[in-house]
């Protein structure tokens, strides 16, 4: 069996299942969506877990307090997509002194690493490389306006995929003249795109790096409602590789997708028993991801999982 809480925290969910506390960002995106269904599944009753979900709206304040009750709670390990990558030594101390193991999936923290179990997710540094690589391969030899719809500001991959991708188009004529977080959703991207074709025009702008695919979704309906063609007129990047994306990828509104797995809930459900069963752990694994071409996207849209 596993070694936290048989017994007194038990309550009635059946005497073997472990307890999990989820602390989810929010539902700001598709990907977030396959994110969520697959720690749904992965920590299952069938799987012998007892989970209580939380999603905190891109809330920071609201998710390190969604952290606490999982403390007060006392259930047996807690999971975190942290929002943000500061602020959490606190709360993240907290759980040690209960000793309640912490894992943390897709995002990571600034804290300490020996304030949690594991970490498991995607390179987003990586992420931004490939995308800058393309960038940097396709136009990096023209003068290239590009504008940036940014993630989340302070989430680990709006800051990783912003480093990974300035560094890939580092001496290029790819020229970033604007930047700006459209929180990762669609109405977000939409939203900024509109302000920056108003700011710069349709003809003064050429490329955009969406740090996800919802964000590149919204700034396509505002570039087609500029009277533009998106894909053609205004080139689009963007990550995350979410059917939806896919899709706009195959239509030649989207140029390239970076691909961000969010099917981590199996992965990170055998962390969390091994970690209770007192089994060793990396302190991080890597999911690698793939990049997707229009024609790339065609040949594997049929066999996507999300
Ligand atoms: O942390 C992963 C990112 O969060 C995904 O790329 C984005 O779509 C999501 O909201």
């Amino acid at each position: 069996g596993t070694s936290g809480g048989d017994g007194a925290d038990g309550g009635d969910g059946g005497d073997e299942l472990i307890t999990v506390g989820f602390a989810q960002t929010g539902s700001e995106s598709g990907w977030r969506s396959a994110n969520t269904e697959s720690m749904k599944t992965a920590f299952s009753e069938e799987n012998g877990f007892k989970l209580t979900f939380n999603a905190a709206d891109n809330d920071p304040a609201a998710q390190i307090a969604a952290v606490r009750d999982f403390i007060n709670q006392g259930v047996d390990a807690i999971v975190i997509a942290p929002i943000v990558e500061d602020g959490w030594d606190d709360v993240l101390q907290e759980a040690k002194d209960a000793d309640i193991p912490v894992v943390l999936e897709d995002r990571t923290v600034t804290a300490p690493d020996d304030l949690y179990a594991s970490w498991v997710g995607l390179d987003f540094r990586q992420e931004g490389v490939m995308a800058g690589e393309w960038a940097a391969e396709n136009f990096g030899s023209e003068a290239t306006n590009m504008v940036v719809l940014e993630g989340t500001t302070g989430s680990a991959p709006a800051n990783e995929r912003a480093e990974g991708f300035d560094e890939a188009v580092e001496g290029t004529s790819i020229e970033k003249i604007d930047s700006q977080t459209g929180d990762f959703t669609r109405d977000g991207g939409k939203t900024v795109m509109e302000g920056f074709l108003q700011k710069y025009g349709v003809d003064g702008i050429d490329l955009v790096y969406a740090h996800n695919d919802d964000m590149a979704l919204g700034a396509i309906e505002a570039i087609e409602a500029a009277g533009a063609t998106p894909g053609e007129d205004i080139k689009i990047i963007s990550i995350d590789a979410v059917k939806d994306g896919m899709l706009a990828l195959i239509d030649n509104k989207i140029n390239f997708i970076v691909e961000c797995n969010p099917l981590l809930g199996e992965l990170a459900a055998g962390i969390v028993k091994d970690v209770l069963a007192g089994d060793t752990v990396e302190k991080t694994y890597f999911v690698t991801d793939e990049s997707f071409t229009p024609e790339q996207a065609a040949e594997v849209i049929d066999s996507r999982l999300y």
